[in-house]
C-alpha cells in the first residue's frame, strides 16, 4: 500500500513537472528505413523530413533496431543508426545524413527544450585524425594533418550545436554557442549521452542540460546570449562531416523531442513514444508549403543554403534575394545564407569575398 501510494505520487509529480511535447521525434512510426522515403516535398508526411543525404538507398544511411536506442527510452521501440560515408555528399562536398522535424508546431518561440540522446560505438567510430582532403578527394600533398570537423544536431544558423573533431581535444563531444566551445565530454564508445538544448527564444539565450545512461538531466551550462532562431524546420538531427573523408561512421540517436518548459529531466519521458502508424505514402490533403531549402540550384542564382563558391565549384555564385554568399569553410565551401551576424562567420568574412 505504501509503495503504491508512493508510485502514484511519483507519477503525479512527474506529470506536473513535465513540459508539453510540441514535436516528438520518436522512431515508433517507422518500421524500416524505407519508411523515411515516404516523406517528400510534395508529400510532407510523418515526423521527419528526409532529403539531406547521399545518393545511395536510404538503407545505407538509416537503420532501426531496439539495440540502437538508449534502453532508458522504454516507450520507444527502436533507436536510429545513422551513417555517413564517401557516398554521403549532399549539395556540396560535405558528407551529410540529417533528419529535419516535419511539423506545423512552432519550435522557435518561448522557452523550449530540444532533447536527444546520442551514442557511438567502437565500430565505425567517428574519424578524428585524417589528412585534410583536397576537393578532388586526393590527400593534401603538403601533408598537413588536421582533424575532421563534425557538426551534430545543429541549427542551420549554428547558434548552437554539438561538434566532434574540433578544439583542444578532438575526441571530445563539444557543445558550442555561435561557434564557441562552452562544454565538452569525452565521447566514450557505447555510452549514451543525453542532452537538452535549453533555448529561450524570447530572451535570445541558450543553455545545456546533460547526463549519461539513465541518469536524469542536470543543467551543465547556464543560459548564454545567442542569436536564437529557427523556422521550425532547420534543426538537423544527424551529422555533417566536412570535408570528404573516406571512412564509414555510425552514429546512434534516440529520445528525440521538443517540449516547452518546465524541462522533463527523466530519461525515457517526454516523447510519449508516439504513434506506431507509419507515415502514409498517399498524397497528403494539405497543400505543400514552399520548401525553404532546396536540393539543387534552380536557375542562375543560388537558393538558401546552397553552395555558391569554393575551390573547384562551378555553379551559380550569385544568391537569390535576400541571401548572401558566405564562405563558411574557406577555401572549400561557400553557402547562400542570411547575412551573418555571429562570430562563426566573422573569420570567413575577413578571408573571402562574398556575393552581396
Ligand atoms: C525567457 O526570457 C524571457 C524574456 O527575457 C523571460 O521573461 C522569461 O522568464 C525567460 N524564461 C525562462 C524560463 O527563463
Amino acid at each position: 500500500m505504501v509503495a503504491l501510494t508512493w508510485a502514484v505520487l511519483s507519477a503525479f509529480t512527474l506529470a506536473v513537472r513535465a513540459g508539453t511535447t510540441l514535436w516528438s521525434g520518436s522512431f515508433n512510426p517507422f518500421t524500416t528505413a524505407a519508411d523515411f522515403d515516404k516523406w517528400s516535398w510534395s508529400n510532407q508526411v510523418g515526423p521527419y523530413q528526409w532529403y539531406i543525404h547521399g545518393s545511395q538507398p536510404t538503407s545505407r544511411y538509416l537503420a532501426l533496431s531496439p539495440s540502437y536506442k538508449n534502453p532508458a527510452h522504454a516507450t520507444e521501440n527502436n533507436g536510429l543508426k545513422l551513417s555517413i560515408d564517401s557516398t554521403s555528399t549532399w549539395n556540396s562536398q560535405f558528407e551529410r545524413s540529417e533528419l529535419i522535424p516535419q511539423t506545423t508546431a512552432n519550435l522557435g518561440s518561448g522557452n523550449l527544450f530540444y532533447h536527444f540522446s546520442v551514442k557511438r560505438s567502437a565500430t565505425n567510430a567517428p574519424d578524428v585524425s585524417l589528412i585534410f582532403a583536397s576537393r578532388d578527394g586526393s590527400a593534401d600533398i603538403r601533408g598537413s594533418k588536421s582533424t575532421l570537423e563534425h557538426q551534430v544536431c545543429f541549427f542551420e544558423s549554428h547558434f548552437t550545436e554539438l561538434k566532434y573533431g574540433v578544439g583542444s581535444n578532438p575526441t571530445n563531444l563539444v557543445w558550442m554557442v555561435s561557434g564557441v566551445e562552452k562544454w565538452s565530454t569525452p565521447f566514450t564508445p557505447d555510452a549514451w549521452f543525453n542532452f537538452a538544448y535549453d533555448i529561450n527564444f524570447s530572451a535570445g539565450t541558450v543553455g545545456l542540460w546533460a547526463s549519461t545512461g539513465s541518469s536524469p538531466l542536470t543543467k551543465v551550462v547556464q543560459n548564454i546570449a545567442a542569436s536564437t532562431s529557427t523556422n521550425s524546420a532547420d534543426w538537423h538531427l544527424g551529422v555533417l562531416r566536412l570535408v570528404n573523408g573516406p571512412g564509414t561512421e555510425d552514429w546512434y540517436f534516440s529520445g528525440v523531442f521538443v517540449e516547452n518548459g518546465p524541462i522533463t529531466t527523466t530519461i525515457g519521458s517526454g516523447t510519449g513514444g508516439g504513434t506506431t502508424t507509419p507515415p502514409t505514402s498517399s498524397s497528403s490533403t494539405t497543400t505543400p508549403t514552399t520548401p525553404t531549402t532546396t536540393t539543387t540550384a534552380t536557375g542562375p542564382t543560388q537558393t538558401q543554403w546552397g553552395q555558391c563558391g569554393g575551390n573547384g565549384y562551378t555553379g551559380p555564385t550569385v544568391c537569390a534575394s535576400p541571401y548572401t554568399c558566405v564562405a563558411v569553410s574557406p577555401p572549400y565551401y561557400s553557402q547562400a545564407s542570411v547575412l551573418p551576424h555571429d562570430s562563426l562567420f566573422l573569420e570567413a568574412e575577413r578571408n573571402q569575398p562574398q556575393c552581396q
